[in-house]
């Protein structure tokens, strides 16, 4: 940043820092997009396997299985969730995505036999029709909520929280609520709407205790009920979520993905998914439910997981399986080059674009502009997600068979080092070449 003394650029007030002063100051509202953290924070690209040689005996790809099954709600649900893959599809809403786009997560999701999840905004038939293990969320906003759309779903999440907001509300602004958004919603036409950032019918643990009853009735006890926690305290939410009879607890770090929030908000709230993993896992492991069989709750662990090598740490950190957001939107078709004079036009490039709130997606995934939205098939959209799906799985399995493991969930913390004291510490493995792990 030096050129000479006379010409430096402040390490504190560097342009982009007196970019945003002068666009708040230009507009005076606050930066809203979509995407999650963008800053740079302990990751995955932080951690490292420690392969098999002497010490450890490697299984052979060609013929030594490893094998990728999930069973999810084993404690409380009649009928847990059986994936083929610990690969899943997070909540993302009807009004932030295209009704196509639904569909096609759905499509790749049930090609590859694992779940996908709805979202603010409620169930659409295509959804429904298309997955074949389809999770209902239940928000604060009860957007979209109805008890016989509970019924048609494999399993219930409770959405506390997002790891790009934890403690924050949803947005959906008004250039995204077209006739059919708004109908499901039960809202006007083309008005913003915030999501509430709580619950309106409880206000603490031992309620959610009495709704988590609550939605066991409604579906006779059928359907497993998971908890979704924004990574903030979340040894004491595990600990929480569990104790108010949750069969599944989520976790989703601060790089996951949001349909739109504010900027400040996405930057600085929450912690890495790093951190947050061990200490969910510590949290069930005390109340003896971590990898317990029948009577475990099972870990998702979400937030910035792109490669199988990233699915492989989640899961060797403690976690039974993954859910994916912003990589499952890529691999639908979002960002493609393709449309890069498109993207240009409207200020951002393909492989930046994150302002989903507008509603103006060149690749017509986060849209409900019908125009756009014809752009997208959701067949084809469907077949890339299910190859992405599938990489994803290989990978970590060649990765799992090269620790000497013959099922994905038999990854553990010992088989990771890291490769900064900040990772180490954060998800409790030595430093690379040491037996030192900062903090324990
Ligand atoms: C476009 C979009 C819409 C989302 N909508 C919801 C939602 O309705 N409910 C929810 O719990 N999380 C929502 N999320 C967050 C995801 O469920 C998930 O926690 C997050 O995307 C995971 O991080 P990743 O994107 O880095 O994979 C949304 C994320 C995106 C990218």
């Amino acid at each position: 940043m030096t050129n000479t003394w006379g010409l430096r650029e402040s390490a504190t007030f560097d342009r982009a820092a007196i970019a945003e002063i002068r666009r708040a100051a230009d507009t005076g509202v606050y930066d809203i997009r979509g995407w999650g953290a963008k800053r740079s924070v302990p990751h995955f690209d932080d951690l490292l396997f420690l392969g098999a040689s002497m010490s450890r005996y490697p299984l052979e790809g060609y013929r030594e299985r490893c094998d990728t099954d999930v069973a999810l709600g084993t404690r409380g649900a009649r009928y847990p969730l059986h994936l083929d893959v610990p690969v899943t599809i997070a909540g993302m809403s009807f009004g932030a995505l295209s009704g196509a786009a639904k569909e096609a997560l759905g499509r790749g999701a049930s090609e590859v036999g694992t779940s996908t999840t709805t979202g603010d905004g409620g169930m659409t038939p295509e959804e429904r029709g298309q997955s074949k293990h389809l999770v209902y969320q239940y928000l604060p906003s009860r957007y979209g909520m109805n008890p016989d759309d509970l019924r048609k779903a494999d399993a219930v999440e409770v959405v506390l929280g997002q790891g790009a907001k934890p403690g924050g509300g949803g947005m959906l602004l008004g250039q995204k609520i077209s006739e059919r958004v708004a109908g499901m919603r039960t809202l006007p036409e083309g008005i913003d709407q915030r999501s509430a950032s709580r619950h309106p019918d409880w206000t603490g643990p031992d309620d959610l205790t009495i709704k988590i009853n609550e939605l066991r009735e409604i579906t006779d006890h059928e359907k497993p009920i998971y908890v979704k926690v924004g990574a903030s305290r979340t040894y004491y939410d595990t600990k929480l979520a569990v104790h108010a009879g949750a069969d599944v607890v989520v976790v989703d770090g601060m790089q996951g993905g949001t349909a739109a929030t504010q900027e400040v908000f996405i930057e600085h709230v929450g912690i890495p998914t790093l951190a947050a993993i061990p200490q969910a896992a510590q949290a069930l492991q005390e109340l003896g439910v971590h990898r317990a069989g029948e009577k475990g709750v099972q870990l998702i662990a979400s937030g910035g997981i792109r490669t199988g090598a990233d699915v492989a740490k989640v899961m060797a950190l403690g976690a039974d399986a993954v859910a994916i957001g912003t990589a499952a939107l890529i691999a639908l078709g979002d960002n493609d080059p393709a449309y890069a004079a498109e993207y240009e036009k409207i200020g951002s490039a393909a492989g930046c674009y994150d302002d989903f709130q507008d509603g103006c997606d060149p690749a017509g995934i986060t849209t409900q502009d019908p125009e756009l939205a014809a752009r997208f098939d959701p067949v084809a959209g469907g077949a890339r997600l299910a190859n992405y799906l599938r990489v994803l799985t290989m990978e970590a399995q060649t990765i799992a068979r090269a620790c000497g493991k013959a099922h994905l969930r038999h990854l553990e913390p010992e088989d990771l080092v890291a490769l900064t004291i900040e990772s180490a510490a954060m998800a409790r493995v030595p430093l690379a070449g040491t037996s030192w792990i900062p903090g324990s």
